[in-house]
C-alpha cells in the first residue's frame, strides 16, 4: 500500500506499507516526523492526528464518535480531513493515500 506524504515543512514522500496494519504503525515505522502516537493506538492522545486528502477521506471509512470527540482535542487545529491514524486499517483501497502531517501534536 504506496502512502504519500506531506512533511509540516512542505516536502513530499511516499513510504509502502503492508495492508492490515494501521496508518499510524505504518507511518512510525517508516519514522516519519510529527507522528507522536502516545497511546499506541488505544485512542486516547490525539497525538497521531492527521489530515487526509479530501478525495481520500471517504476511502479511510467512518469516523467513530470517540474518535470525533477525540479530534476536537487536537494540538493543531481540526481540519475537514482530519483523522487519527491509529483509527484508518490500511487496505489495498488506500494505495495511493495522500496525507499530510499537522505542525504540532502537544
Ligand atoms: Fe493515540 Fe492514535 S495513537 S489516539
Amino acid at each position: 500500500v504506496n502512502i504519500r506524504i506531506t512533511n509540516t515543512n512542505g516536502t513530499e514522500q511516499s513510504i509502502e506499507s503492508k495492508a492490515g496494519m494501521s496508518l499510524m504503525e505504518a507511518l512510525r515505522g517508516a519514522n516519519i516526523d510529527g507522528i507522536v502516537a502516545e497511546c499506541g493506538g488505544s485512542m486516547s492522545c490525539a497525538t497521531c492526528h492527521v489530515v487526509v486528502d479530501t478525495d481520500w477521506l471517504t476511502a479511510t471509512g467512518e469516523i467513530s464518535d470517540m474518535e470525533d470527540d477525540m479530534l476536537d482535542c487536537t494540538a493543531t487545529d481540526r481540519d475537514p480531513g482530519s483523522r487519527l491514524s491509529c483509527q484508518i486499517e490500511l487496505s489495498e483501497a488506500l494505495d495511493g493515500l495522500q496525507i499530510s502531517i499537522p505542525d504540532n501534536q502537544f
